[in-house]
């Protein structure tokens, strides 16, 4: 719960200062890199929220054993991912795969 909260927090306060900031000194790339975070931390709250969902309904053994980050944004999938990465477009080949022990 408190991961939910720190990704909540990040994606309601944390990142649209960030964002505003950026864009009144007018940075682009700090744009993108920080428009990559928020978008991604998103996804991260999801995955939590439905880790946590598992967890409560003693279902851990539908979540996924292998999951795809991508190095250029961090956005995370529970499956395949697509061929360029749903964020930041990064080739699907790049990503790398966790696997649970
Ligand atoms: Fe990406």
């Amino acid at each position: 719960m408190d991961a939910i909260a720190g990704e909540s927090y990040e994606i309601a306060t944390m990142y649209p200062e960030f964002l505003s900031t950026a864009n009144t000194a007018d940075i682009p790339l700090a744009l993108t890199t920080l428009n990559y975070a928020f978008r991604t931390e998103q996804r991260h709250k999801a995955l939590y929220e439905k880790a946590l969902a598992a967890l409560q309904a003693n279902q851990v053994n539908t979540l996924s054993s292998d999951y795809y980050v991508c190095p250029t944004c961090g956005n995370t999938y529970d499956a395949t991912p697509p061929k360029r990465c749903r964020v930041s477009m990064t080739s699907s080949d790049r990503m790398q795969k966790i696997s649970a022990v």
